[in-house]
């Protein structure tokens, strides 16, 4: 794996990439340096046909503190509007394969928004999350007013994008911002978050990547439209040999062994 200054990459187990935000000192805030280098390892791995998902976690005191404050602190609109500021940002949510955010300590402002782009999130009892721009002036800009919506709906949403007040594992739990929150202990939920990895990556890479792609429909479609991408992907899948063999498989009592078309 390449070397990088901000991140960490490694493959923790069979089909699964592991990128860690290594900022200790500015708890990862996401500075631009950083997401250039974070965009580079989840694009490469997203490449790498060994790979069949990916986990980013950050340490146990922060997932991410947020966008770098002291990097944006004198930037001017013109600044910001004329180099597409944050726009990089999305490329995350372009990858084909899933990736879980496991979630320790802060995940505030742009680090909440970060996980929030992942597919899953698993959270440890001591993740804290929060929209706290409006303390800075501001509001989200990495995506946090319009997928927490998605996510817990317009009243709750704007009590944390107006207030800035953050919001424990519990409540994000509770309300379906993560799928669930792992037991207590150091690295805990990123020993779950590669767990969960490596069982995506077991499966058909082909279909596991229909049904990332279907799942996301939800988010851009009327009910009608994903509904009908939704069974031309499943259409679509009977044309793999994945299919044949996992529905063979099924018929004579075996376990099935995917090649991935
Ligand atoms: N940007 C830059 N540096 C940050 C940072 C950030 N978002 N968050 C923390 N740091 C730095 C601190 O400045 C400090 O550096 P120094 O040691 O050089 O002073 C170091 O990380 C440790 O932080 P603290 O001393 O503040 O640690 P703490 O335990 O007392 O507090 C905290 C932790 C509550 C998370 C606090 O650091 C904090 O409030 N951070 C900012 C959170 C925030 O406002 N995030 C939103 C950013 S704006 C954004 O993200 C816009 C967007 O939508 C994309």
């Amino acid at each position: 794996n390449k070397e990088y200054e901000h991140i960490l990459v490694s493959r923790p187990a069979e089909g699964v990439g592991l990128i860690t935000l290594n900022r200790p000192k500015a708890l990862n805030a996401l500075s631009s340096p950083l997401f250039k280098e974070l965009n580079e390892a989840a694009e490469e791995l997203d490449k790498d046909e060994s790979i069949g998902a990916l986990v980013l976690t950050g340490s146990e005191r922060a997932f991410a503190a947020g966008a770098d404050i002291k990097e944006m602190k004198d930037k001017t609109f013109v600044d910001v509007y004329r180099n597409r500021f944050l726009e990089d940002w999305t490329k995350i949510t372009a990858l084909r394969k899933p990736i879980i955010a496991a979630v320790s300590g802060y995940a505030l402002g742009g680090g909440c928004e970060l996980a929030l782009m992942c597919d899953i999130i698993l959270a440890s009892p001591t993740a804290v999350f929060g929209q706290p721009e409006i303390n800075l002036g501001v509001i989200p800009g990495g995506g946090g007013t319009q997928r927490l919506v998605h996510a817990i709906g317009k009243s709750r949403t704007m009590e944390l994008t107006l207030t800035g007040r953050n919001f424990s594992a519990v409540e994000a739990e509770s309300w379906g911002v993560v799928s669930r929150v792992v037991s207590e202990g150091e690295g805990k939920v990123v020993e779950e978050a590669v767990k969960m990895a490596a069982l995506i990556a077991s499966k058909s890479q082909v279909a596991v990547q229909a049904g990332k792609e279907a799942v996301n429909a939800a988010y851009e479609m009327t009910l009608a439209e994903g509904l009908r991408f939704e069974r031309r992907l499943f259409h679509g899948l009977f044309a793999t040999q994945d299919q044949k063999e996992g529905m063979s498989a099924f018929a004579e009592k075996r376990k099935s062994t995917w090649n991935h078309s």
